[in-house]
């Protein structure tokens, strides 16, 4: 075990609950690939102490944190700066404290698109059919559309994926109950609802109208292949996996706290999915 000195780099992840989370074992396999004199640790922090904590940490020394569920709105009101991804989505999932104040970014759409990439997949290939209109949706939708994809979204609630559309410019809806009618008219279709994930319900959401060269991505990643992965890989269709997302959003801000940017790899996963 590394022991850390006086002037070790620390960060860490606020979720309430976050014993979930996966990404200590993330950062913490590259600090220790790395051999960097830092920590990242698990922090729970119930909602009313959200903004305390954060300028405590801010003030103690942190260099910046990440922020899960259910933060990612809460970050970005407590934010003195926000980039332009974070903007759109209204969500931050990642903060650095800088001596100018508290910097936040959305790293959840970049982290889509490597993991996109990382498959083959070019996000710009075609119009993008987005399941769901939640935090994760906003922020894969604008990284999209950062991209040049056309995006739709189609969510449950009619009311959210208009507002998220109104919120994306030129996005538009489809709803809920034509996306599988509509599935040859899009090049990838994401899953972001949290149906699929385990103790959820399953997504509904059969395939056969697929084009042919449809890539199907799940945001999900327990269990790591979800129905619809497995429907989409059984019909010859390109399928994305959720943890690579995970994994590949993590790499801008360890960063920015540790100074060295880390590698996805196959050892990464396997650590990760264990
Ligand atoms: N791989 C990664 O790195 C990564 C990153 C972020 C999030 N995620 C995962 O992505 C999922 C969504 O996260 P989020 O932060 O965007 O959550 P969120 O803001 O709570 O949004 C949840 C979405 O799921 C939809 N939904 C929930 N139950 C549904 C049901 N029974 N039928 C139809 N739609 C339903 C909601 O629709 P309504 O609007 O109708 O309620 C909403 O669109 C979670 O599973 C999360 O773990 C993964």
């Amino acid at each position: 075990m590394r022991l850390l000195t006086g002037s070790a780099r620390l960060a860490g992840v606020i979720g309430w609950p976050v014993a979930h989370s996966r990404s200590p074992r993330i950062h913490g396999t590259w600090l220790e690939r790395h051999g960097i004199d830092g920590a990242y640790v698990p922090l729970p922090v119930a909602p009313e102490h959200f903004p305390n904590v954060v300028r405590a940490l801010a003030q103690a020394g942190f260099a910046g944190c990440n922020v899960t569920i259910p933060h990612k709105e809460a970050a970005f009101a407590v934010c003195d700066r926000v980039d332009e991804t974070a903007h759109r989505a209204g969500a931050v999932n990642t903060l650095m404290f800088t001596p100018q104040g508290i910097e936040g970014r959305n790293t959840d759409g970049y982290g889509f698109v490597a993991n996109l990439r990382a498959h083959g997949v070019n996000p710009a290939a075609g119009p993008a059919l987005i399941l769901g209109a939640g935090g994760a949706a906003r922020a894969i939708a604008a990284a999209l559309q950062d991209e040049g994809a056309a995006v739709t979204i189609c969510n449950r609630s009619p009311q959210r994926a208009e507002a998220m559309a109104a919120a994306l410019p030129p996005a538009r809806v489809l709803p809920w109950d034509q996306r599988a009618a509509a599935l040859a008219d899009y090049a990838l279709l994401v899953n972001t609802t949290s149906l699929g994930m385990v103790h959820n319900p399953p997504l509904e959401m059969p395939l056969e109208r697929a084009a042919p060269g449809l890539a199907v991505a799940d945001i999900v990643y327990a269990p790591l292949e979800t129905a619809l992965l497995a429907e989409a890989t059984a019909r010859g269709l390109k399928a994305v996996e959720g943890l690579g997302m995970l994994l590949h959003q993590a790499v801008p801000g360890f960063h920015a706290w540790f100074g060295v940017r880390p590698e996805v790899d196959e050892e990464l996963y396997r650590i990760v999915a264990a």
